[in-house]
């Protein structure tokens, strides 16, 4: 799989924060699901260079220790734990996949299983294993900001239909979830025994945000071309009328996401 480049984790940091203020009452209900037991332990999975921790950690009103686990051990590396926030009281860092969770968790512990633009890179197989775990042990699992694959662009363009369908078949590439993996996780939870909410996290970004949308934007061309190559003339009009409407402070860009909270009678 292709690496995820920290430089992009820290431009969609603020969009992905300010998205989840949507899914408060998730928090809220996770929060009340777990009683006064402190400190709550938290695993997030693929956490990247630490955004996920960074936003929840806050907001919940208990001490807290975090297992930040990766696979990409250089993303890790530069996880900037929230270790200052004073109900923090410890942070690991473990460079290990999906597939190792379920070794990883002791039989006594019963921590909150959390991850942030995650789901849609995993496989079906992946997906299963982080479901069995999360509903076999019975753990209250809080899973944010799964791209859904809806984009709505103002203005619209007759060819976004064509640079949405290419490049959500470009995710679906070599078995991966992509946009499917919201609705298909959630589906897996609530099979296995889970009560299951799911929510919108959506971005809305407009001419404040340019650097992000600019690069979104590039990505997302790049994205066409490398799975159509003759969609390039399509694809780099598309682009540069995009940049230009950018420029000029006409561009909204609404990206789908959803946020997914998994709790037992137990949690
Ligand atoms: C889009 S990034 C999100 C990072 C971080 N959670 C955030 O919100 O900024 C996806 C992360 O998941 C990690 N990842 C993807 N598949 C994984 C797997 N199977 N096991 C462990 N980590 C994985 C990637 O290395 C990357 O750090």
């Amino acid at each position: 799989m292709r690496p995820i480049r920290a430089s992009w984790l820290t431009l969609r940091r603020e969009a992905d924060h300010r998205a989840r203020e949507h899914s408060l009452p998730l928090v809220d209900a996770l929060v009340e699901s777990l009683g006064h037991r402190e400190p709550v332990e938290i695993v997030d999975i693929g956490a990247g260079t630490g955004s996920n921790q960074a936003w929840l950690a806050p907001r919940l009103p208990l001490t807290q220790t975090w297992t930040l686990l990766d696979h990409d051990a250089g993303l890790i590396g530069q996880a900037t734990a929230a270790q200052g926030h004073p109900r923090v009281l410890a942070t690991r860092r473990v460079v290990a996949g999906i597939g190792q969770l379920d070794e990883m968790l002791d039989d006594e512990s019963s921590p909150v299983i959390t991850c942030s633009a995650v789901l849609d890179l995993l496989t079906l197989d992946q997906a299963r294993q982080l479901a069995r775990v999360i509903a076999s042990r019975r753990l209250p699992a809080l899973l944010s900001l799964t791209v859904t694959g809806e984009v709505g662009m103002s203005p619209e363009d007759p060819r976004d239909a064509m640079v949405a369908e290419t490049f959500n078949a470009h995710q679906r590439r070599d078995g991966l979830l992509g946009p499917d993996a919201a609705g298909t996780v959630a589906e897996l939870l609530r099979e296995a025994g889970s009560r299951v909410t799911v929510g919108p996290t959506d971005w809305e970004l407009g001419p404040e945000q340019a650097p992000l949308v600019e690069r979104y934007l590039r990505d997302r061309a790049g994205v066409v071309v490398e799975h159509a190559p003759d969609a390039e003339p399509e694809a780099s009009a598309w682009l540069a009328e995009r940049l230009a409407q950018l420029e000029r402070g006409e561009l909204r860009v609404t990206v789908g996401h959803a946020d997914i909270l998994a709790l037992t009678e137990a949690a």
